[in-house]
């Protein structure tokens, strides 16, 4: 069965679908109707361009139906100027509402992250979602045990400081490790995968910056991660299957407070050439 079908009544054989393809696949000469180059399936991405850019709609691919493209809601999408102020308004939360997010929000939240870039359209990105405070807590409890026992391995004084200052505020019942959020979002991937770290990190991104637009707070869980990488316990209380890897985990929920102004950042480190 051929990869992909052309419409030939539709088709205006503009060539935009073989343009587009990332990964040259569509073979499109003398102005013929595209057709897919040998053994196309072996090297095609799935990732839609080509049935996404066609203007005439004029192409499915064998694997999905039409239907489950829809149309670009035009009107829908943001001004730059929009865009510019929502990001540089996001804030990491640290203080949060006694207030559960919604299963379906979560679940919301989750599916959204499916839609960011992956390396060779993969989509291999594993969520683990936590809904439970107290398995929650449980999990920083364990990041502690880890902080305490690197604080001994550390040569750094300056990390050993900022860690023996986290460890304190948790005997002083602080939890600076997930902040008492109600939601914590752990991503991970095979570590055999080249681009995982970059899928997770820049899925849960996606999730984070949909999160802010749904009125929510979030705040990445660094220590968390190193910790979920390197402690055993941990990591079984996590449930990383064997041979992934925490490449990114955020906490969230409402925030208790909103932020009125944006803070200046350092100028970027640029070399222009
Ligand atoms: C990879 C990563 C790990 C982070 N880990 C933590 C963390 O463990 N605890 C925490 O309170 N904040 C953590 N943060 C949040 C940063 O401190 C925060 O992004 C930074 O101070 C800038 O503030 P802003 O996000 O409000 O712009 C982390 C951020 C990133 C990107």
């Amino acid at each position: 069965m051929s990869l992909f079908k052309v419409n030939q009544e539709k088709c205006k054989r503009d060539g935009i679908c073989a343009k587009e393809c990332p990964t040259k696949i569509i073979s499109f000469t003398d102005e013929k109707f595209p057709t897919p180059v040998e053994n196309a399936e072996e090297y095609c991405l799935n990732c839609g361009h080509c049935v996404a850019v066609c203007p005439h709609s004029a192409l499915t691919l064998n694997k999905i139906i039409l239907d489950d493209y829809p149309l670009v809601q035009k009107h829908l999408l943001p001004s730059g100027e929009t865009i510019k102020e929502f990001l540089k308004s996001r804030r990491s939360i640290r203080k949060y509402q006694k207030k559960a997010v919604s299963h379906d929000l979560l679940a919301e939240l989750i599916d959204l992250g499916r839609f960011a870039p992956t390396g060779s359209n993969k989509q291999q990105v594993h969520w683990i979602v936590f809904e439970d405070t107290a398995k929650i807590h449980q999990l920083s409890s364990l990041v502690i045990e880890w902080v305490k026992l690197m604080v001994k391995k550390i040569p750094d004084p300056i990390t050993v400081k900022r860690m023996e200052r986290l460890v304190s505020s948790w005997e002083n019942g602080e939890d600076r490790i997930v902040h008492g959020a109600p939601h914590l979002i752990v991503t991970h991937a095979s570590s055999n995968q080249p681009s995982a770290s970059s899928d997770c990190v820049i899925a849960l991104t996606y999730l984070e910056l949909y999160a802010f637009s749904k009125g929510l707070g979030t705040c990445w869980a660094g220590y968390l991660t190193s910790a979920a990488n390197a402690y055993a316990p941990l990591r079984e209380a996590l449930g990383l299957p064997e041979g992934h890897k925490c490449y990114g985990a955020a906490m969230l929920g409402y925030p208790q407070y909103q932020y009125n102004r944006i803070p200046d950042r350092n100028a970027p480190l640029v070399t222009w050439i």
